[in-house]
């Protein structure tokens, strides 16, 4: 499959030497939702799982798990519980990262003392562990010719997929990641990202080009389409003249529940349910 490299999207000047396979590997990225029956072979599982548990994981703690799904039936009641994106049930791997203190309670508890990690700090280490072994297996995928897609909405009714999935207490579904091979003509080409002056700041955080920044992207995003047939309707009949990034994103995390999907009202209680899943936040 001949896949787009933001570098030359971009048209940057990045000298050969520089674009190394992995930097062009992770240039090419887009997430797939669309993937064929074939199977992922052992190896290639084996070989994602390797990259994910070398992922860097603060204070050595690991505190987190994955949890491979490849029954076909799990797969499809999953694919429900994240309101209902088709891919989860069609990629032959779903992975789901989770952050995990059990663990780190069961040592404590092994060791003869009280484990008293019980913070809000805790939960966000945790959380990012899981996302960086995430990113290290999604890039695995890809270098193996495979596809990927990240599934925030595993976040959606947190009770379920720990039911569905034995979480035991500590553990908590942060992300899932559709994993296989890609159908035919998924590819539209890397998804324009915001200028790399708006995201990226040079020895101190400056935002003065926010403004021609966020104009520019919006003119790609809209010469693109990106947002034909998507438009977040307010429900006050109001009208923008310019509905790109900007207009969409401000309606979307003006009304969060249209970031997240059909169910995703369940999403709101993050503290009530990462707490019932033994993270005591405090
Ligand atoms: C933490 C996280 C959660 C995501 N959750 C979902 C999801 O539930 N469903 C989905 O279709 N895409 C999901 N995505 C994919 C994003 O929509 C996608 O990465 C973004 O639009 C940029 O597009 P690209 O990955 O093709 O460059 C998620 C991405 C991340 C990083």
């Amino acid at each position: 499959v001949q896949r787009e490299s933001r570098i030359d999207a971009e048209g940057l000047d990045l000298a050969p030497q520089f674009r190394t396979a992995t930097v062009e590997l992770m240039a090419t990225h887009e997430s797939i939702r669309r993937f064929r029956p074939d199977p992922v072979p052992d190896g290639a599982l084996d070989a994602l799982l390797v990259a994910a548990r070398s992922a860097p994981t603060s204070s050595n703690l690991q505190a987190y798990s994955i949890v491979v799904v490849t029954e076909r039936d799990r797969r499809a009641r999953l694919a429900t519980l994240v309101g209902n994106q088709r891919y989860v049930a069609e990629a032959p791997v779903f992975l789901v990262f989770c952050a995990d203190i059990a663990r780190l309670r069961h040592v404590s508890a092994r060791q003869g003392r009280e484990f008293a990690a019980t913070t809000l700090e805790m939960f966000l280490l945790a959380s990012l562990d899981a996302g960086f072994a995430l990113q290290n297996a999604a890039l695995a995928a890809e270098s193996l010719g495979m596809g990927t897609c990240c599934i925030g909405s595993i976040r959606n009714d947190p009770d379920a997929v720990a039911a569905e999935l034995d979480l035991p207490r500590g553990v908590y579904a942060v992300v899932g990641l559709c994993v296989g091979y890609e159908a035919a003509d998924c590819r539209r080409g890397v998804k324009p990202r915001l200028p790399a002056g708006a995201t990226v700041h040079h020895e101190r955080y400056d935002a003065s080009g926010l403004e021609e920044h966020l104009r520019a992207y919006d003119a790609t995003m809209i010469a693109r389409g990106s947002y034909t047939g998507r438009q977040v309707q307010t429900g006050d009949g109001e009208q923008s003249d310019v509905y790109g990034w900007a207009e969409h994103t401000a309606r979307r995390t003006s009304r969060p529940e249209t970031l997240l999907g059909p169910s995703a009202s369940l999403r709101e209680g993050l503290r009530e349910s990462v707490e019932r899943q033994g993270f005591d936040i405090r």
